[in-house]
């Protein structure tokens, strides 16, 4: 059984994706041990204790500085022991530690498709503003091992989406959410946790379709 830790900072969408997979079986010998946010009022915090899911708030703004919050954040997360971090909206630096203890057992799921509108300042709305800016037909989502880079990782799963005319960002983002990332986020988890993912040379494979 999969020991899956959750990092959220937002409404908890993709939070929600997961919790509905597990509960009705899409995922597979995996159970959520437990979230984490930096923003006490992530929504994404009620939609865990909604589900019984151990959740806590660890802010960096109650620290005096980010080595002891970076230092709190890992004493946090290896408090449920988990096999995989999956961040989930989660807008925090990730201490280069963590990154280093979890290589190849945490990952990231960004709403474009990388290499595209990634990287330092692409998160949240601004991604799909700089979408629409570009005027790309078609965007999506990718779900990818976190490396020391940002959104730099093996990509395990992209899913592609049409951007449609008319489209504002918070349309296109709605959409990506819906088509791509609720979909390849669980989907990843579940090739996780039954052993279908392996990264080789630097690239992450999926084992059997
Ligand atoms: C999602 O768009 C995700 O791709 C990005 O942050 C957002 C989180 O949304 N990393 P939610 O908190 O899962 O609703």
């Amino acid at each position: 059984m999969l020991r899956v830790v959750v990092m959220v900072s937002g409404g908890g969408t993709n939070l929600q994706a997961v919790i509905d997979g597990v509960e009705k079986g899409s995922i597979s010998n995996a159970e959520i041990a437990g979230v984490i946010s930096n923003n006490k009022n992530a929504y994404a915090l009620e939609r865990a204790k909604n589900h019984g899911i151990p959740a806590q708030c660890i802010s960096p703004k109650d620290f005096a500085d980010r080595g002891k919050f970076n230092e709190k954040l890992l004493e946090a997360v290896e408090g449920y022991m988990p096999d995989l971090i999956v961040l989930a909206g989660f807008l925090v630096v990730i201490p280069p530690e963590m990154t280093v203890k979890y290589k190849d057992r945490m990952i990231n799921i960004h709403p474009s498709l990388i290499p595209s509108f990634c990287g330092t300042g692409y998160y949240g709305l601004k991604v799909h503003e700089a979408a629409l800016a570009r005027g790309v037909k078609v965007v999506g989502a990718t779900v990818h091992f976190v490396d020391e880079g940002t959104d730099t990782g093996p990509i395990i799963l992209q899913k592609a989406v049409e951007v449609q005319p008319g489209d504002t960002a918070e349309i296109l983002q709605r959409r990506v959410m819906e088509q791509a990332e609720w979909k390849i986020l669980p989907r990843a988890i579940d090739l996780i946790a039954n052993g279908k993912v392996a990264v080789k040379d630097g690239k992450a494979f999926v084992l059997e379709e």
